[in-house]
C-alpha cells in the first residue's frame, strides 16, 4: 500500500496484513500455476447475462481470492448494492439518489412507482416518436422525409450513445443515418454537415443540464446552418429534439415541449444511455432493439442483487480493481475488446470508472491515503497488437487486462474473418501469461538460421517475460441484450470500487475548475488586460498574433 501522510488509511476492515501478506506472495507467483491449482479455474468462471468471465490469469492465487472475499463480506458492499435499487440518496455531495438501474426495470420497488411511471410514459413518447420518423410520418419542413439524425452532446450525453449505436452496426435500420457531435471544435459539426441536407435532417439535443457550452454552442451553430439551408424560423422545430432535465432551457432554445423528452436528477450523466438520452440509439436501432439493449442490462442487475459474493461478475471484477490498484500499486486497467463495432467502448469505459472514481477525498471529505481508481485505456483487438501490445508484452508496467471476445459470427461471410479476430484475442490472453523464454528464444532464432553468436546476441531481446494478469469476457455475439449487459456489468463493477473505496462514485466536481477558469481565457482571448501564468499568457499573446 503507498500510504500518504496525515491521510485517512485504506478501509480494510482489520484486513490489511492478510492482504498485504497475499499480495506479497502473488506479485512473484506464477500465473500458469495460479491457474493450473486444483479447482482455481472453476473459482474463476462466472456466467451471468450471455456472459462468461474467467479470472483464472491473475496474480490473485485460490487463498488469496479467499481472503479477498472475506475483506468484501466484512466491508458490507453487497448490503450496500440494495441502495442502488431502492433509490438512497447515495449521491450525497449533490443530494441525489441514483438509480439508473430503475431506467430498465420492469417492476420497480413500491416506493419507486411514480417515478417508473415517468420512465414509461418517456419510453412511449420516444417510441412515437422513433415511429414517426422511422415510418416518415416526421418529416423535415419541405414534406421530405428525415435521413440524418445529429446527436449534439457531450460526456454522458454523447459516449454512451455513440457507443452503442457503434457496436450495434449489425442492427441498424436502412432508412436512417444517426451521427454524432461533441466537440466545440467547429470541424466536428462541419464534418456532419458536409454530407447533410437541412431539409432532412433532424438534430437531438442531448444534456442534462442544458447549461454545457459545448452543446450550446453546437446547437447554435446547428440552428443557423439550418435557418443559412432555407428553413423557416416557424419550421425549426420539425429539425430539433431536445432531453434534458432542464426544460426551461429547451424552451430558451426554441425546441417546443413537444419535443422535449425529460430526464431526471437521479441520472448521472454517464449512466443516461438507458434513459431518453439513448434516443439516438432507438433511431439507429428501433425501439425494440433499445429495449432488448435495457432488458440486456436488467439481467445483469437481476445477477448483481442476487449473486453471493464469489459468483458475483461486478464484485469479482471490483475485488480485482482493489487488488491491483491497493495491493500490487498498478495505475492502469485496459479494455481490449475484439470486435471492429466496440472501437468506442473504451472511451465510454473511461468516463464511468474515471469521472466516478478518480477521487482523493473519501464520501466524509477527508483525503485518501491510497490509491483510487486506475487509468482506463484500451482499443480493438487486432489494431493495438500492433502498438501498444509491445509495451504489455515486454514493457515494465503491471497492466491488468480485460479481453472482450465474441465466439460466433451472425454473417456467413464474416465468419472467417472472425475465425481469425477471435484467434488472435486467445493467443494474444495465452502469450502475455507463458511468455517467452531465453532457451526459447534462442532456440528459434537457430532455426531460423542464426549463427551461435548471433541467436546470443539477440535472444535477450526476444524475451518475452510473461505472467501478465487478464481477465476474458466472452459472449457468443454482440446483440442489444449482450452489450447491456456487459454495459452493466461495468457500471456495478464501478460502484462497488467507489463502495470499497469509501468515496462518492456519483458526482464530478473535478471537472468544474478547468470549465470556469475557461470562460475567463475565452474573454482574454478576445480583450486585452487580465494577465494569468506565464505560461498561460504565452499562448494568449501568440493567439493574438
Ligand atoms: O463536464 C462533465 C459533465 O458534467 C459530465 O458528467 C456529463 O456527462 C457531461 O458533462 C455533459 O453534461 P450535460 O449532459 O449536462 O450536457
Amino acid at each position: 500500500m503507498t500510504a500518504h501522510s496525515r491521510a485517512t488509511p485504506f478501509p480494510d476492515h482489520g484486513f490489511l496484513d492478510a492482504l498485504t501478506r497475499c499480495a506479497a506472495r502473488d506479485r512473484y507467483a506464477s500465473i500458469n500455476e495460479i491457474s493450473a491449482h486444483d479447482g482455481h479455474r472453476e473459482r474463476c468462471l462466472i456466467s451471468a447475462a450471455g456472459w462468461t468471465l474467467d479470472s483464472s490469469r491473475n496474480l490473485l492465487s485460490s487463498d488469496s481470492l479467499e481472503t479477498l472475499l472475506a475483506y468484501a463480506e466484512a466491508s458490507g458492499v453487497l448490503e450496500e448494492r440494495e441502495a442502488l435499487f431502492d433509490g438512497r440518496s447515495l449521491n450525497h455531495t449533490e443530494n441525489r439518489a441514483v438509480l439508473h438501474t430503475l431506467l430498465r426495470t420492469v417492476v420497480p420497488e413500491p416506493a419507486l412507482v411514480e417515478d417508473h411511471q415517468h420512465v414509461d410514459q418517456t419510453l412511449s413518447r420516444m417510441a412515437q416518436w422513433v415511429e414517426r420518423v422511422h415510418t416518415g410520418d416526421h418529416t423535415g419542413h419541405t414534406g421530405g422525409r428525415i435521413t440524418d439524425i445529429i446527436n449534439i452532446g457531450i460526456g454522458g450525453s454523447d459516449l454512451g450513445p455513440r457507443m452503442v449505436v457503434e457496436a450495434l452496426t449489425p442492427f441498424h435500420r436502412t432508412d436512417v443515418r444517426v451521427h454524432f457531435c461533441a466537440n466545440i471544435d467547429p470541424a466536428d459539426l462541419d464534418r456532419l454537415l458536409r454530407a447533410a441536407s437541412p431539409a432532412s435532417t433532424l438534430f437531438v439535443v442531448c444534456s442534462k443540464t442544458l447549461s454545457t457550452e459545448e452543446t450550446l454552442f453546437n446547437a447554435q451553430r446547428a440552428r443557423q446552418w439550418l435557418l443559412d439551408g432555407g428553413v423557416p424560423e416557424r419550421k425549426l422545430q420539425q429539425h430539433f429534439l431536445a432531453v434534458s432535465s432542464n426544460l426551461e432551457a429547451a424552451a430558451a432554445l426554441g425546441i417546443p415541449a413537444d419535443n422535449v423528452l425529460p430526464m431526471w436528477d437521479w441520472v448521472g450523466g454517464r449512466f443516461s444511455l438507458w434513459s431518453a438520452i439513448g434516443w439516438s440509439i432507438a433511431f439507429a436501432v428501433g425501439m425494440a432493439g433499445f429495449r432488448e439493449l435495457l432488458a440486456g442490462a436488467a439481467e445483469m442487475d437481476g445477477h448483481f442483487r442476487r449473486a453471493p459474493a464469489a459468483e458475483n461478475m461486478p464484485l469479482r471484477l471490483s475485488l480485482q480493481e482493489i487488488w491491483y490498484v491497493n495491493f500490487m500499486q498498478a495505475q492502469v486497467q485496459a479494455v481490449i475488446p475484439y470486435h471492429q463495432h466496440l472501437m468506442h467502448l473504451p472511451a465510454f469505459l473511461q468516463q464511468l470508472s474515471m469521472e466516478s472514481n478518480g477521487k482523493c477525498v473519501n464520501h466524509l471529505g477527508d483525503p485518501l491515503g491510497y490509491a483510487t481508481a486506475p487509468v482506463l485505456w484500451g482499443d480493438i483487438g487486432t489494431n493495438g497488437q500492433h502498438s501498444f501490445h509491445q509495451l504489455l508484452h515486454q514493457g515494465t508496467v503491471l497492466c491488468p487486462i480485460d479481453f472482450v471476445l465474441f465466439t460466433a459470427s451472425d454473417q456467413p461471410a464474416q465468419a472467417e474473418g472472425k475465425r481469425r479476430l477471435l484467434a488472435n484475442g486467445i493467443s494474444q490472453a495465452r502469450a502475455l501469461m507463458l511468455g517467452r523464454s531465453y532457451a526459447e528464444s534462442r532456440q528459434s532464432l537457430r532455426a531460423r538460421g542464426f549463427s551461435a553468436e548471433d541467436s546470443d546476441a539477440l535472444a535477450p531481446h526476444l524475451v518475452i517475460p510473461g505472467n501478465r494478469p487478464c481477465n476474458t469476457l466472452v459472449a457468443d455475439r454482440l446483440t442489444p441484450a449482450t452489450l447491456g449487459a456487459l454495459l452493466a456489468l461495468y457500471e456495478h463493477k464501478t460502484f462497488c470500487s467507489g463502495r470499497l473505496w469509501q468515496i462518492n462514485s456519483f458526482d464530478q466536481y473535478g471537472v468544474e475548475l478547468g470549465k470556469s477558469m475557461g470562460a475567463e481565457i475565452y474573454a482574454a482571448l478576445s480583450e486585452e488586460g487580465q494577465e494569468f501564468d506565464p505560461a498561460s499568457n504565452d499562448v494568449i499573446e501568440r493567439s493574438r498574433g
